[in-house]
């Protein structure tokens, strides 16, 4: 634990003659970092009302780590986060920052947050923006991480905030894809957000019955997805989804091969951005409002150096360090499953 010599301990004195250690955290500060993920807003608002609740003062970052060096933060209360729960994107704007890789943008922003008496902060991203955490804690920051990358590819934790409704937003656009693949006899391939992980193409795949799903966590061979493809054809199937993670990439020359080996025109689409707004499904706002509560919490026990993870639908939270360290199993059975049964 860092920077405790910053906190005022507080002892309470129980009827029962119990002891409890408080450290009284005044000040924190709160920034959202790295891509942007619909629900963002939701933890937000959740750290803000909590640490009013607990008559702390609360501070917002614009720009992630930004804003941390260039001094742009300021002071919200209970209003400043009103009506906009339902809101994706981040009211407090989101940014990378190389300055803040190095030893002396870390400095600086330590520096920033000593001038202002910001004690605590939660740090609203994925694994790089933990590592930026992990550098200010060192640096006796106390920081907690909230996982927020529609990705859900940060390993501690079985769900991030924003990973729901970018699959439904993916849902919805390859129901669409599949109206007109079907009209014309097509291939729709569609490419599906999702750089270093297959989660979203797995999930957008079963949830819309594709042909084929194309992730970098299964091996692969066109020809062989090809020569399926005929096969179902010679039964009657006219059109085929096939549902590609960004990992992959080169969609556009999948579908060319797909054509060129089966004869079947087929069209390339790629989702892109349009994954990452929106307003927050339900999913997303409730687990957001969860994690921005529980962080608030931990900074309120001089608890930092911390990533929020969900586990079994329980709050948890790790040592950031050990947090990235750890690896995320894709679900090869469901992508397995959604094989077998796609004919
Ligand atoms: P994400 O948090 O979504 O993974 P990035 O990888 O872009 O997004 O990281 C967001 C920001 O976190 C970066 O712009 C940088 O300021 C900081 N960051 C990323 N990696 C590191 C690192 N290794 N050390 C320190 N800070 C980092
Ligand atoms: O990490 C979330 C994500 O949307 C990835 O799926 C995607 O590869 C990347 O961010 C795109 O980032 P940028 O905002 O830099 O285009």
């Amino acid at each position: 634990m860092y920077g405790i010599e910053l906190h005022e301990l507080q002892i309470i004195k129980y009827a029962d003659g119990r002891l409890e250690k408080i450290f009284m955290i005044k000040k924190i500060a709160v920034l959202t970092s790295g891509g942007d993920a619909p629900g963002m807003n939701a933890a937000v608002r959740a750290v803000v009302r909590t640490a009013l609740s607990k008559g702390m003062e609360v501070y917002g970052v614009r720009r992630g780590y930004v804003g941390l060096l260039t001094g742009d933060i300021f002071q919200m209360d209970e209003r400043s986060v009103t009506d906009i729960i339902h809101r994706g994107g981040t009211i407090l704007y989101t940014a990378r920052c190389p300055e803040f890789r190095t030893e002396e943008g870390v400095a600086k922003a330590r520096a920033k947050c000593e001038e202002l008496g910001i004690e605590g902060l939660v740090v609203i991203g994925g694994d790089g923006s933990f590592r930026g955490a992990a550098d200010l804690s060192a640096k006796g920051m106390l920081c907690i991480g909230i996982p927020g990358t529609i990705d859900n590819d940060i390993s501690c934790t079985d769900y991030t905030i924003g990973f729901d409704t970018a699959m439904n937003t993916a849902m919805e656009l390859v129901d669409k894809l599949r109206d007109t693949s079907q009209s014309h006899d097509r291939i729709s391939v569609v490419e599906v957000m999702g750089r270093g992980a297959g989660h979203i193409a797995v999930n957008t795949g079963v949830a819309c019955g594709a042909t084929d799903i194309i992730t970098q966590e299964v091996p692969y061979d066109l020809d062989t997805i090809a020569k399926v493809m005929l096969e179902k054809q010679s039964k009657g199937k006219k059109n085929f989804v096939v549902v590609v993670a960004e990992g992959i990439g080169h969609s556009q020359e999948i579908a060319a091969i797909l054509q060129e080996k089966t004869g079947i025109e087929a069209r390339a689409t790629i989702l892109g951005h349009v994954q990452r707004g929106g307003n927050p499904t339900l999913r997303d706002r409730v687990e957001a409002t969860r994690m921005g509560n529980y962080a608030v919490e931990l900074l309120e026990q001089g608890v930092g150096n911390r990533v929020v993870a969900l586990k079994d639908n329980k709050l948890v939270d790790y040592d950031i360090q050990e947090a990235l360290s750890m690896k995320k199993p894709y679900d090869e059975k469901l992508h397995r499953m959604a094989e077998t049964i796609a004919f």
